[in-house]
Protein backbone atom coordinates (compact mmCIF):
# COMPACT_ATOMS: atom_id res chain seq x y z
CA UNK A 1 0.00 0.00 0.00
CA UNK A 2 1.95 3.08 0.51
CA UNK A 3 0.99 5.80 -0.02
CA UNK A 4 -1.07 6.36 2.41
CA UNK A 5 -2.96 8.47 1.21
CA UNK A 6 -4.47 6.22 2.73
CA UNK A 7 -4.78 8.08 3.20
CA UNK A 8 -5.29 11.17 1.44
CA UNK A 9 -7.36 12.33 -0.66
CA UNK A 10 -9.16 12.40 -3.33
CA UNK A 11 -12.23 14.21 -3.42
CA UNK A 12 -12.69 16.25 -6.58
CA UNK A 13 -12.04 14.86 -9.41
CA UNK A 14 -9.84 13.40 -7.02
CA UNK A 15 -10.85 11.93 -3.50
CA UNK A 16 -10.01 9.67 -6.77
CA UNK A 17 -10.55 6.93 -4.60
CA UNK A 18 -7.88 7.16 -2.39
CA UNK A 19 -5.43 9.29 -3.81
CA UNK A 20 -3.59 10.35 -1.66
CA UNK A 21 -3.84 7.21 -0.61
CA UNK A 22 -3.08 3.68 -1.58
CA UNK A 23 -1.32 1.92 -4.10
CA UNK A 24 -3.85 -0.64 -4.23
CA UNK A 25 -6.54 1.44 -5.40
CA UNK A 26 -3.77 2.92 -7.93
CA UNK A 27 -3.71 -0.13 -9.17
CA UNK A 28 -7.27 -0.19 -9.67
CA UNK A 29 -7.82 3.18 -11.86
CA UNK A 30 -11.27 4.69 -11.33
CA UNK A 31 -13.16 4.02 -15.09
CA UNK A 32 -13.40 7.62 -16.50
CA UNK A 33 -16.71 8.86 -18.14
CA UNK A 34 -15.38 9.81 -22.12
CA UNK A 35 -18.67 11.24 -22.86
CA UNK A 36 -17.40 14.19 -21.74
CA UNK A 37 -15.73 16.47 -23.82
CA UNK A 38 -12.21 17.24 -23.29
CA UNK A 39 -10.78 20.55 -23.66
CA UNK A 40 -6.76 21.93 -23.42
CA UNK A 41 -5.55 25.13 -21.72
CA UNK A 42 -1.71 26.24 -23.10
CA UNK A 43 0.13 26.16 -19.08
CA UNK A 44 2.84 27.52 -18.40
CA UNK A 45 6.09 25.17 -17.40
CA UNK A 46 7.75 27.23 -14.45
CA UNK A 47 5.59 30.38 -13.26
CA UNK A 48 8.29 31.20 -11.35
CA UNK A 49 10.80 32.00 -13.61
CA UNK A 50 10.70 34.66 -16.30
CA UNK A 51 13.26 33.62 -18.46
CA UNK A 52 11.36 29.89 -18.75
CA UNK A 53 9.12 30.01 -22.29
CA UNK A 54 8.21 26.47 -22.42
CA UNK A 55 4.53 25.36 -21.85
CA UNK A 56 2.32 22.64 -22.40
CA UNK A 57 -1.37 21.28 -22.51
CA UNK A 58 -3.58 20.97 -19.19
CA UNK A 59 -6.95 19.35 -19.70
CA UNK A 60 -10.03 20.83 -18.13
CA UNK A 61 -13.86 20.12 -18.17
CA UNK A 62 -16.04 22.35 -18.85
CA UNK A 63 -20.49 22.10 -17.99
CA UNK A 64 -21.98 25.49 -19.19
CA UNK A 65 -25.75 23.75 -18.38
CA UNK A 66 -26.83 25.96 -15.62
CA UNK A 67 -24.85 29.27 -16.83
CA UNK A 68 -27.40 32.56 -16.97
CA UNK A 69 -25.45 34.77 -16.12
CA UNK A 70 -24.14 33.64 -12.53
CA UNK A 71 -20.46 32.98 -10.37
CA UNK A 72 -17.73 30.42 -11.94
CA UNK A 73 -17.42 27.17 -9.63
CA UNK A 74 -13.45 26.25 -10.68
CA UNK A 75 -13.09 22.93 -9.42
CA UNK A 76 -9.89 22.03 -8.24
CA UNK A 77 -8.15 18.62 -9.33
CA UNK A 78 -5.76 16.87 -7.28
CA UNK A 79 -3.38 13.89 -6.93
CA UNK A 80 -5.24 11.67 -9.37
CA UNK A 81 -7.04 11.81 -12.63
CA UNK A 82 -9.94 14.43 -13.39
CA UNK A 83 -13.02 12.45 -13.20
CA UNK A 84 -15.31 13.88 -15.32
CA UNK A 85 -17.76 12.18 -13.22
CA UNK A 86 -17.90 15.34 -11.42
CA UNK A 87 -18.79 17.37 -14.44
CA UNK A 88 -22.58 15.18 -14.35
CA UNK A 89 -23.31 14.78 -11.04
CA UNK A 90 -22.51 15.96 -7.43
CA UNK A 91 -23.25 18.49 -4.91
CA UNK A 92 -21.45 21.27 -6.57
CA UNK A 93 -23.26 21.09 -9.83
CA UNK A 94 -26.98 21.31 -7.00
CA UNK A 95 -25.23 24.63 -5.93
CA UNK A 96 -24.75 25.56 -9.76
CA UNK A 97 -28.17 24.95 -10.47
CA UNK A 98 -29.05 27.36 -8.03
CA UNK A 99 -26.82 29.87 -8.39
CA UNK A 100 -27.31 29.88 -12.32
CA UNK A 101 -22.87 29.19 -12.62
CA UNK A 102 -20.48 27.65 -15.19
CA UNK A 103 -18.76 25.23 -13.70
CA UNK A 104 -15.20 24.19 -14.73
CA UNK A 105 -12.75 21.47 -13.41
CA UNK A 106 -8.94 21.76 -14.27
CA UNK A 107 -6.66 18.48 -13.70
CA UNK A 108 -3.47 19.53 -11.51
CA UNK A 109 -0.61 19.39 -13.29
CA UNK A 110 1.47 15.92 -13.57
CA UNK A 111 -2.00 13.72 -13.06
CA UNK A 112 -4.47 12.45 -15.19
CA UNK A 113 -3.58 13.61 -18.96
CA UNK A 114 -1.65 16.74 -17.79
CA UNK A 115 1.68 16.46 -18.52
CA UNK A 116 4.20 19.28 -18.13
CA UNK A 117 6.96 17.12 -19.00
CA UNK A 118 8.08 14.46 -21.34
CA UNK A 119 8.11 12.08 -18.14
CA UNK A 120 8.23 12.00 -14.21
CA UNK A 121 12.09 11.50 -14.15
CA UNK A 122 12.94 13.11 -10.39
CA UNK A 123 13.89 16.04 -12.25
CA UNK A 124 11.25 16.83 -13.83
CA UNK A 125 9.22 16.46 -11.05
CA UNK A 126 10.78 20.04 -9.28
CA UNK A 127 8.08 21.19 -11.17
CA UNK A 128 5.50 19.73 -9.23
CA UNK A 129 3.91 21.38 -6.05
CA UNK A 130 1.17 23.05 -4.84
CA UNK A 131 1.97 26.46 -5.40
CA UNK A 132 3.13 25.70 -9.28
CA UNK A 133 -0.56 24.15 -9.17
CA UNK A 134 -2.40 27.41 -7.49
CA UNK A 135 -0.38 29.99 -10.34
CA UNK A 136 -1.87 27.27 -13.03
CA UNK A 137 -5.52 27.82 -11.36
CA UNK A 138 -4.95 31.69 -11.51
CA UNK A 139 -3.55 31.84 -15.30
CA UNK A 140 -5.91 29.71 -16.26
CA UNK A 141 -9.06 31.92 -14.24
CA UNK A 142 -7.04 34.81 -15.83
CA UNK A 143 -7.08 33.47 -19.55
CA UNK A 144 -10.56 31.83 -19.27
CA UNK A 145 -11.72 35.53 -18.04
CA UNK A 146 -10.75 37.10 -21.13
CA UNK A 147 -11.63 34.50 -23.82
CA UNK A 148 -15.48 33.55 -22.31
CA UNK A 149 -15.57 37.22 -21.07
CA UNK A 150 -15.76 36.55 -17.19
CA UNK A 151 -15.12 39.62 -15.77
CA UNK A 152 -17.86 40.20 -13.84
CA UNK A 153 -18.67 37.06 -12.95
CA UNK A 154 -17.28 36.18 -9.49
CA UNK A 155 -15.21 32.81 -9.10
CA UNK A 156 -15.78 30.53 -6.28
CA UNK A 157 -13.21 27.62 -5.57
CA UNK A 158 -13.95 23.71 -4.74
CA UNK A 159 -12.14 20.72 -3.92
CA UNK A 160 -12.23 18.09 -1.62
CA UNK A 161 -8.77 16.67 0.07
CA UNK A 162 -5.60 18.09 -1.03
CA UNK A 163 -7.20 20.26 -3.61
CA UNK A 164 -9.71 21.24 -0.83
CA UNK A 165 -6.58 22.52 0.87
CA UNK A 166 -5.49 24.17 -2.99
CA UNK A 167 -9.02 25.90 -2.84
CA UNK A 168 -7.92 27.36 0.69
CA UNK A 169 -4.77 28.65 -0.17
CA UNK A 170 -6.08 29.37 -3.61
CA UNK A 171 -8.41 32.13 -1.76
CA UNK A 172 -5.18 33.44 0.45
CA UNK A 173 -2.76 33.82 -1.88
CA UNK A 174 -5.12 35.03 -5.09
CA UNK A 175 -8.05 37.25 -3.41
CA UNK A 176 -7.98 39.43 -6.28
CA UNK A 177 -9.00 36.79 -8.46
CA UNK A 178 -10.80 34.10 -6.55
CA UNK A 179 -14.35 35.41 -4.25
CA UNK A 180 -14.94 32.61 -1.81
CA UNK A 181 -14.09 28.72 -1.48
CA UNK A 182 -15.83 25.63 -0.39
CA UNK A 183 -12.41 23.47 1.12
CA UNK A 184 -13.89 20.12 1.89
CA UNK A 185 -11.77 17.47 4.00
CA UNK A 186 -8.46 19.88 3.30
CA UNK A 187 -5.59 19.48 5.63
CA UNK A 188 -4.70 22.47 6.00
CA UNK A 189 -1.28 21.72 8.26
CA UNK A 190 1.79 19.85 6.65
CA UNK A 191 3.02 17.49 9.60
CA UNK A 192 5.83 14.90 9.01
CA UNK A 193 4.81 12.68 11.65
CA UNK A 194 0.75 12.65 11.19
CA UNK A 195 -0.05 9.92 13.77
CA UNK A 196 -3.84 11.29 14.86
CA UNK A 197 -4.47 9.58 11.47
CA UNK A 198 -4.07 6.12 13.60
CA UNK A 199 -5.53 7.79 16.55
CA UNK A 200 -8.66 8.61 14.45
CA UNK A 201 -8.82 5.31 13.12
CA UNK A 202 -9.04 3.68 15.88
CA UNK A 203 -11.43 6.06 17.71
CA UNK A 204 -13.97 5.53 14.55
CA UNK A 205 -13.93 1.69 15.07
CA UNK A 206 -14.38 2.50 18.75
CA UNK A 207 -17.49 4.55 17.94
CA UNK A 208 -19.03 1.27 16.24
CA UNK A 209 -17.82 -1.70 18.72
CA UNK A 210 -15.32 -0.44 21.67
CA UNK A 211 -13.98 -3.93 21.01
CA UNK A 212 -13.37 -3.40 17.62
CA UNK A 213 -10.03 -2.02 17.81
CA UNK A 214 -8.99 -4.64 20.34
CA UNK A 215 -9.36 -7.36 18.35
CA UNK A 216 -7.61 -5.57 15.64
CA UNK A 217 -4.33 -4.79 17.80
CA UNK A 218 -4.34 -8.13 18.80
CA UNK A 219 -4.77 -9.67 15.55
CA UNK A 220 -1.79 -7.21 14.07
CA UNK A 221 0.72 -7.96 17.65
CA UNK A 222 0.44 -11.73 16.84
CA UNK A 223 1.36 -11.04 13.49
CA UNK A 224 4.30 -8.91 14.39
CA UNK A 225 5.51 -11.80 16.66
CA UNK A 226 4.70 -14.36 14.18
CA UNK A 227 6.84 -11.96 11.47
CA UNK A 228 9.84 -12.63 13.94
CA UNK A 229 10.50 -16.04 12.87
CA UNK A 230 11.06 -17.44 9.05
CA UNK A 231 9.31 -20.57 9.73
CA UNK A 232 5.80 -18.47 10.21
CA UNK A 233 6.30 -17.68 6.40
CA UNK A 234 4.72 -19.64 4.51
CA UNK A 235 1.69 -20.21 6.80
CA UNK A 236 1.16 -16.10 6.83
CA UNK A 237 2.10 -16.51 2.98
CA UNK A 238 -1.45 -18.78 2.48
CA UNK A 239 -3.34 -17.50 5.32
CA UNK A 240 -3.25 -13.43 3.43
CA UNK A 241 -3.03 -15.32 -0.16
CA UNK A 242 0.08 -13.33 -0.75
CA UNK A 243 1.28 -13.18 -4.58
CA UNK A 244 4.77 -15.15 -3.67
CA UNK A 245 5.97 -16.61 -0.83
CA UNK A 246 6.65 -13.76 2.35
CA UNK A 247 10.08 -12.86 2.44
CA UNK A 248 11.12 -10.39 5.03
CA UNK A 249 14.76 -9.35 4.72
CA UNK A 250 14.82 -5.82 6.23
CA UNK A 251 12.39 -3.17 8.36
CA UNK A 252 11.05 -1.92 5.24
CA UNK A 253 9.87 -5.77 3.95
CA UNK A 254 7.72 -5.86 7.15
CA UNK A 255 6.68 -2.77 7.37
CA UNK A 256 5.43 -2.57 4.04
CA UNK A 257 3.57 -6.07 4.91
CA UNK A 258 2.22 -4.32 8.04
CA UNK A 259 1.32 -1.31 6.48
CA UNK A 260 -0.90 -3.16 3.60
CA UNK A 261 -3.04 -4.93 6.07
CA UNK A 262 -3.85 -1.82 8.00
CA UNK A 263 -4.50 -0.34 4.75
CA UNK A 264 -7.45 -2.04 4.79
CA UNK A 265 -9.19 -0.64 7.50
CA UNK A 266 -7.30 3.25 7.18
CA UNK A 267 -9.34 2.73 3.92
CA UNK A 268 -12.42 1.90 4.69
CA UNK A 269 -12.49 4.29 7.93
CA UNK A 270 -11.91 7.29 5.26
CA UNK A 271 -14.36 6.60 2.93
CA UNK A 272 -16.83 4.87 5.51
CA UNK A 273 -20.64 4.84 3.62
CA UNK A 274 -19.68 7.17 1.21
CA UNK A 275 -21.41 7.86 -2.16
CA UNK A 276 -18.18 7.26 -4.28
CA UNK A 277 -19.58 4.59 -5.66
CA UNK A 278 -21.43 7.15 -8.55
CA UNK A 279 -17.39 7.82 -9.94
CA UNK A 280 -17.28 3.48 -10.74
CA UNK A 281 -15.36 2.95 -7.39
CA UNK A 282 -15.42 -0.68 -5.93
CA UNK A 283 -16.19 -1.91 -2.88
CA UNK A 284 -18.01 0.82 -1.39
CA UNK A 285 -20.07 -1.34 0.50
CA UNK A 286 -17.62 -2.44 2.70
CA UNK A 287 -17.93 0.06 5.82
CA UNK A 288 -16.33 -0.17 9.23
CA UNK A 289 -20.03 -1.76 10.62
CA UNK A 290 -19.05 -5.04 7.90
CA UNK A 291 -14.88 -5.02 8.94
CA UNK A 292 -15.86 -4.46 12.93
CA UNK A 293 -18.91 -7.47 12.50
CA UNK A 294 -15.90 -9.84 10.67
CA UNK A 295 -12.86 -8.80 14.04
CA UNK A 296 -16.16 -9.85 16.27
CA UNK A 297 -16.90 -12.86 14.97
CA UNK A 298 -15.50 -15.32 16.77
CA UNK A 299 -16.70 -18.47 14.68
CA UNK A 300 -13.81 -17.22 12.41
CA UNK A 301 -11.05 -18.07 14.54
CA UNK A 302 -8.61 -15.77 16.38
CA UNK A 303 -8.31 -11.92 16.11
CA UNK A 304 -5.23 -13.35 13.32
CA UNK A 305 -7.60 -15.44 11.53
CA UNK A 306 -10.98 -12.40 11.44
CA UNK A 307 -8.03 -10.15 10.23
CA UNK A 308 -7.22 -12.47 7.66
CA UNK A 309 -10.84 -12.69 6.59
CA UNK A 310 -11.25 -9.01 6.61
CA UNK A 311 -8.13 -8.95 3.64
CA UNK A 312 -9.79 -11.69 1.62
CA UNK A 313 -12.80 -9.44 1.85
CA UNK A 314 -10.81 -6.32 0.46
CA UNK A 315 -9.22 -8.39 -2.24
CA UNK A 316 -12.67 -10.22 -3.24
CA UNK A 317 -13.93 -6.41 -3.40
CA UNK A 318 -11.22 -4.90 -5.80
CA UNK A 319 -10.99 -8.04 -7.53
CA UNK A 320 -7.09 -8.85 -6.86
CA UNK A 321 -6.36 -12.49 -6.94
CA UNK A 322 -3.36 -12.40 -4.61
CA UNK A 323 -2.07 -9.26 -2.41
CA UNK A 324 1.42 -8.13 -3.18
CA UNK A 325 3.26 -7.60 -0.30
CA UNK A 326 7.01 -7.08 -1.83
CA UNK A 327 8.63 -3.39 -0.99
CA UNK A 328 11.20 -3.90 -3.63
CA UNK A 329 8.84 -4.51 -6.18
CA UNK A 330 6.71 -1.39 -4.92
CA UNK A 331 9.74 0.64 -5.24
CA UNK A 332 10.67 -0.30 -8.68
CA UNK A 333 7.11 0.85 -9.95
CA UNK A 334 7.03 4.15 -7.54
CA UNK A 335 10.82 4.29 -9.56
CA UNK A 336 9.11 4.16 -13.37
CA UNK A 337 9.25 7.57 -14.73
CA UNK A 338 7.13 6.85 -17.68
CA UNK A 339 3.40 8.22 -18.06
CA UNK A 340 2.50 4.75 -18.87
CA UNK A 341 4.59 3.31 -15.45
CA UNK A 342 2.41 1.58 -12.93
CA UNK A 343 2.38 3.64 -10.30
CA UNK A 344 1.89 7.35 -12.71
CA UNK A 345 -1.92 7.32 -12.06
CA UNK A 346 -0.71 8.94 -9.15
CA UNK A 347 1.46 7.66 -6.34
CA UNK A 348 4.93 8.58 -8.10
CA UNK A 349 3.35 12.21 -8.03
CA UNK A 350 1.68 12.17 -4.97
CA UNK A 351 4.58 10.41 -2.89
CA UNK A 352 6.70 12.88 -4.62
CA UNK A 353 4.57 15.68 -3.10
CA UNK A 354 4.46 14.58 0.37
CA UNK A 355 7.91 14.14 0.22
CA UNK A 356 8.80 17.69 -0.62
CA UNK A 357 5.33 19.46 0.71
CA UNK A 358 3.42 17.82 3.09
CA UNK A 359 4.87 14.98 4.91
CA UNK A 360 1.38 13.66 5.92
CA UNK A 361 3.14 9.92 6.61
CA UNK A 362 0.76 8.10 8.74
CA UNK A 363 3.00 6.11 11.46
CA UNK A 364 2.34 3.71 14.13
CA UNK A 365 4.56 5.97 16.42
CA UNK A 366 1.45 6.36 18.82
CA UNK A 367 0.59 4.40 21.31
CA UNK A 368 -2.97 5.44 20.97
CA UNK A 369 -3.82 3.09 18.16
CA UNK A 370 -4.64 -0.22 16.94
CA UNK A 371 -1.34 -0.94 14.54
CA UNK A 372 2.38 -1.77 14.75
CA UNK A 373 5.04 -1.72 12.44
CA UNK A 374 5.28 0.93 10.60
CA UNK A 375 7.10 3.86 11.96
CA UNK A 376 8.39 7.18 10.61
CA UNK A 377 11.37 6.29 9.84
CA UNK A 378 9.86 3.68 7.25
CA UNK A 379 8.24 6.79 5.22
CA UNK A 380 11.05 8.56 5.24
CA UNK A 381 13.13 6.32 3.93
CA UNK A 382 10.84 5.93 0.98
CA UNK A 383 11.56 9.05 -0.09
CA UNK A 384 15.40 8.45 -0.72
CA UNK A 385 15.02 4.93 -1.89
CA UNK A 386 12.34 6.55 -4.61
CA UNK A 387 13.49 9.68 -5.21
CA UNK A 388 17.31 9.57 -4.71
CA UNK A 389 19.43 10.12 -1.38
CA UNK A 390 19.18 14.09 -1.40
CA UNK A 391 15.56 13.40 -0.07
CA UNK A 392 16.12 12.85 3.39
CA UNK A 393 14.81 13.68 6.71
CA UNK A 394 16.57 16.97 6.51
CA UNK A 395 15.04 18.03 3.85
CA UNK A 396 11.71 16.99 4.62
CA UNK A 397 11.75 18.70 7.88
CA UNK A 398 12.63 21.79 6.21
CA UNK A 399 10.15 21.31 3.26
CA UNK A 400 7.50 20.65 5.62
CA UNK A 401 7.94 23.55 7.46
CA UNK A 402 8.27 25.89 4.38
CA UNK A 403 5.03 24.42 3.37
CA UNK A 404 3.39 26.08 6.70
CA UNK A 405 5.34 29.02 6.38
CA UNK A 406 3.74 30.00 3.27
CA UNK A 407 0.26 28.63 3.75
CA UNK A 408 -0.07 29.59 7.59
CA UNK A 409 -1.55 26.28 8.44
CA UNK A 410 -3.83 26.57 10.76
CA UNK A 411 -3.53 29.95 11.23
CA UNK A 412 -5.86 31.48 8.30
CA UNK A 413 -5.96 35.19 7.32
CA UNK A 414 -8.75 35.70 5.18
CA UNK A 415 -12.24 35.15 4.49
CA UNK A 416 -15.28 33.78 2.49
CA UNK A 417 -14.18 30.31 2.85
CA UNK A 418 -16.22 27.42 4.27
CA UNK A 419 -14.75 24.44 5.72
CA UNK A 420 -16.04 21.24 5.85
CA UNK A 421 -14.73 17.88 7.51
CA UNK A 422 -16.74 14.96 8.91
CA UNK A 423 -15.52 13.47 12.34
CA UNK A 424 -14.79 9.78 11.03
CA UNK A 425 -12.19 10.50 8.32
CA UNK A 426 -9.12 10.89 9.75
CA UNK A 427 -7.95 13.79 7.57
CA UNK A 428 -9.88 16.23 10.35
CA UNK A 429 -6.82 16.04 12.52
CA UNK A 430 -5.16 18.50 10.01
CA UNK A 431 -8.63 20.55 9.22
CA UNK A 432 -10.23 23.53 10.43
CA UNK A 433 -13.48 22.30 12.19
CA UNK A 434 -14.54 25.08 13.97
CA UNK A 435 -15.24 28.27 13.19
CA UNK A 436 -12.21 30.67 12.70
CA UNK A 437 -14.10 33.78 12.62
CA UNK A 438 -18.17 34.76 10.87
CA UNK A 439 -16.45 35.03 7.73
CA UNK A 440 -14.17 31.52 7.78
CA UNK A 441 -17.40 28.74 9.22
CA UNK A 442 -16.40 25.38 9.76
CA UNK A 443 -19.35 22.45 9.28
CA UNK A 444 -17.91 19.65 11.09
CA UNK A 445 -20.52 16.34 10.22
CA UNK A 446 -20.96 14.02 12.87
CA UNK A 447 -20.75 10.38 11.48
CA UNK A 448 -19.46 10.67 7.75
CA UNK A 449 -16.20 10.28 6.81
CA UNK A 450 -13.72 12.08 3.45
CA UNK A 451 -15.18 14.45 1.08
CA UNK A 452 -18.82 13.25 2.42
CA UNK A 453 -20.84 16.24 1.68
CA UNK A 454 -19.34 16.79 -2.34
CA UNK A 455 -21.06 13.12 -3.15
CA UNK A 456 -24.66 13.24 -5.16
CA UNK A 457 -27.04 13.21 -2.20
CA UNK A 458 -29.01 10.14 -1.47
CA UNK A 459 -32.19 9.21 -0.23
CA UNK A 460 -30.75 8.09 3.14
CA UNK A 461 -28.01 10.04 4.01
CA UNK A 462 -27.71 11.25 7.56
CA UNK A 463 -30.00 14.45 8.02
CA UNK A 464 -27.06 16.03 9.30
CA UNK A 465 -25.48 15.67 5.82
CA UNK A 466 -28.23 16.90 4.11
CA UNK A 467 -28.11 20.02 6.81
CA UNK A 468 -24.77 20.43 5.86
CA UNK A 469 -25.22 20.90 2.11
CA UNK A 470 -27.96 22.87 2.87
CA UNK A 471 -25.90 25.27 4.92
CA UNK A 472 -22.75 25.48 2.61
CA UNK A 473 -25.62 26.17 -0.01
CA UNK A 474 -27.08 28.96 1.94
CA UNK A 475 -23.70 30.91 2.74
CA UNK A 476 -22.66 30.78 -0.91
CA UNK A 477 -26.20 32.42 -1.35
CA UNK A 478 -25.24 34.94 1.19
CA UNK A 479 -21.60 35.67 -0.33
CA UNK A 480 -22.30 35.77 -4.15
CA UNK A 481 -25.70 38.16 -3.68
C1 LIG B 1 -24.13 19.24 -16.77
O1 LIG B 1 -24.76 18.75 -15.59
C2 LIG B 1 -26.11 18.37 -15.80
C3 LIG B 1 -26.71 18.06 -14.43
O2 LIG B 1 -26.04 17.10 -13.74
C4 LIG B 1 -26.17 17.20 -16.76
O3 LIG B 1 -27.51 16.83 -16.96
C5 LIG B 1 -25.52 17.62 -18.07
O4 LIG B 1 -25.47 16.51 -18.94
C6 LIG B 1 -24.13 18.14 -17.84
N1 LIG B 1 -23.62 18.71 -19.08
C7 LIG B 1 -22.43 18.42 -19.58
C8 LIG B 1 -22.04 19.12 -20.82
O5 LIG B 1 -21.67 17.61 -19.05
C1 LIG C 1 -20.96 -5.76 -1.70
O1 LIG C 1 -21.53 -5.78 -3.01
C2 LIG C 1 -21.06 -6.87 -3.80
C3 LIG C 1 -21.55 -6.68 -5.23
O2 LIG C 1 -22.81 -6.11 -5.26
C4 LIG C 1 -21.57 -8.17 -3.16
O3 LIG C 1 -21.15 -9.29 -3.93
C5 LIG C 1 -20.99 -8.27 -1.76
O4 LIG C 1 -21.50 -9.41 -1.11
C6 LIG C 1 -21.31 -7.03 -0.94
N1 LIG C 1 -20.56 -7.12 0.29
C7 LIG C 1 -21.06 -6.76 1.46
C8 LIG C 1 -20.15 -6.91 2.64
O5 LIG C 1 -22.20 -6.33 1.60
C1 LIG D 1 5.95 10.83 16.24
O1 LIG D 1 4.96 11.33 17.09
C2 LIG D 1 4.71 10.51 18.23
C3 LIG D 1 3.47 11.00 18.95
O2 LIG D 1 3.40 12.39 18.95
C4 LIG D 1 5.95 10.50 19.11
O3 LIG D 1 5.73 9.70 20.26
C5 LIG D 1 7.10 9.94 18.28
O4 LIG D 1 8.29 9.99 19.01
C6 LIG D 1 7.27 10.73 16.99
N1 LIG D 1 8.25 10.03 16.19
C7 LIG D 1 9.35 10.63 15.75
C8 LIG D 1 10.28 9.78 14.97
O5 LIG D 1 9.58 11.80 15.94
C1 LIG E 1 20.64 15.45 3.55
O1 LIG E 1 20.80 15.92 2.23
C2 LIG E 1 21.37 17.21 2.18
C3 LIG E 1 21.37 17.63 0.72
O2 LIG E 1 20.06 17.63 0.24
C4 LIG E 1 22.79 17.18 2.76
O3 LIG E 1 23.35 18.48 2.75
C5 LIG E 1 22.72 16.65 4.18
O4 LIG E 1 24.02 16.46 4.67
C6 LIG E 1 21.97 15.31 4.22
N1 LIG E 1 21.78 14.94 5.61
C7 LIG E 1 21.93 13.71 6.03
C8 LIG E 1 21.64 13.49 7.48
O5 LIG E 1 22.26 12.80 5.30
Amino acid sequence: MAFSLAGLVFCSGLCFSSAFLSSRRYRNPVPLFPSVDEHWFDQKLDHFNGAESRVWKQRFFINDTFYDGGPVFLMIGGEGPANPAWMVSGTWLRYAEKLKALCLLLEHRFYGKSHPTEDMRTANLQYLSSKQALADLAHFQTVMTQKLKLSHSKWVAFGGSYPGSLATWYRLKYPHLIYAAVATSAPVYALINFTEYLEVVQTSLADYNSECPKAVKSASDTLVMMLKKKENYVKITEDFKLCEILQINSEMDSAYFLETLAGNFMDVVQYNNDNRAFEGVKGTNITIQVLCEIMADVSLGTPYDRYAAVAHLMMDALEMKCMDTSYKKYVQEMTSATWEGPAAVGGRQWVYQTCTEFGFFQSTDSTNQPFSGFSLSYFVQQCTDIYGPEFNFTRIVNAVGQTNEMYGGFNIQSSRIVFSNGCVDPWHALGIIKDLSEELPAVYIKGTAHCANMYPARADDPPQLAAARLYILSLLEKWIN
